[in-house]
């Protein structure tokens, strides 16, 4: 996508950190942007920026994990707005700690939210967009911990394992409608990331975590030094211009991405180790997706019949 301006995006976590900072960027660009964040103090906050700017934005108080209530978002973003053409699923949450101690509630919180949340995100917005018929692009907020897990984050990990996986595949299957899908995988981002335990459910809050005024302060004071997200935004921005699948603007990833994709290339066995079995599996696989195709086409050619 290159002309931004006059489109709609609905921005979900839109009204703090990553999500606010891609706000702000869209609305300089002309866009209309949804805020769409469980949080109403950082909805207000939010959308006063945008009031003194005379930019057009509207608030929503969406929990993403409610999918009735993402679907009525997203018919009151049709109503305020019009047709969404940019979708970026951004919110997220975390906690940390050591993973033999995790409750399932921690576990059901993060995914949830982390994964579930984009799933929705997905599940409500796509068909809505091939329908308008008009392409668009779609941005998933993983983070840089979809590539290199490590134990008191493995469940956040875990979900941006997911996350990244996801929209790896949705990408494929987007292109023919001309909607760019791209990841994004932050290193450190100057948030309120560390406050994220105010948004857990009640009904979820047994964890297996500690979370005291010093683990607090230590979290605030790592992710004071992250990137400004107005930055980030902008990175993203010059990605959905090239419809790029990753965005990573860190230099200091390279040694742990090159050490873990190293690790797993170092295990193969040496190309030429098995030439039978290569060419029996690779020609197994050629003939599946041969007719898998095959398949598709005459589906398509037999839903066009009257
Ligand atoms: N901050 C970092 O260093 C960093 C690094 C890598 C990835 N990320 C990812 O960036 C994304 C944005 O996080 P952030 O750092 O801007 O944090 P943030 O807390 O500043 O912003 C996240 C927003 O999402 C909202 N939110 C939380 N749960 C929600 C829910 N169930 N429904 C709707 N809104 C919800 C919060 O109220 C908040 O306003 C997350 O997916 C996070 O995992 C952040």
């Amino acid at each position: 996508m290159e002309d931004f301006k006059d489109k709609v995006a609905f921005i979900t976590g839109g009204a703090s950190g990553v999500g606010l900072g891609q706000a702000k960027v869209l609305a300089g660009l002309g866009v209309k942007v949804v805020l769409a964040d469980i949080r109403q103090d950082h909805l207000d906050q939010a959308l006063a920026w945008f009031r003194e700017r005379a930019a057009p934005a509207h608030g929503i108080r969406l929990d993403i994990t409610d999918r009735a209530a993402f679907a009525r978002a997203a018919d009151e973003t049709g109503r305020v707005f019009g047709a969404v053409q940019l979708l970026f699923n951004t919110a997220g949450v975390s906690a940390f700690g050591p993973l033999e101690k995790s409750t399932y509630e921690d576990y059901d919180w993060m995914m949830g939210v982390n994964f579930g949340g984009v799933v929705n995100g997905i599940q409500t917005f796509v068909p809505r967009m091939i329908a308008y018929g008009k392409g668009g692009h779609i941005v998933n907020t993983a983070s840089l911990g979809a590539f290199n897990s490590n134990d008191p984050a493995g469940i956040y990990c875990a979900s941006k394992f997911a996350v990244r996986g996801l929209t790896e595949a949705l990408r494929g299957a987007l292109a023919r409608y001309n909607i760019g899908v791209s990841c994004l995988c932050p290193a450190n981002v100057n948030t309120n990331i560390a406050e994220a335990t105010l948004t857990r459910p009640a009904a979820l809050s047994n964890t297996g975590y500690p979370l005291n005024d010093e683990i607090l302060t230590s979290l605030r004071t790592i992710y004071s030094a992250g990137m400004d997200p107005v930055q980030l935004a902008e990175h993203v921005m010059k990605a959905i211009r090239k419809n790029q699948l990753y965005v990573i603007p860190y230099p200091e990833a390279r040694a742990s991405l090159q050490a873990g994709f190293d690790a797993v290339l170092a295990v193969l066995p040496p190309e030429d180790s098995d030439p039978q079995g290569v060419s029996r599996r690779q020609a197994a696989m050629a003939r599946f997706i041969q007719e898998r195709e095959k398949r598709e086409k005459r589906e398509k050619t037999s839903e066009k019949a009257p």
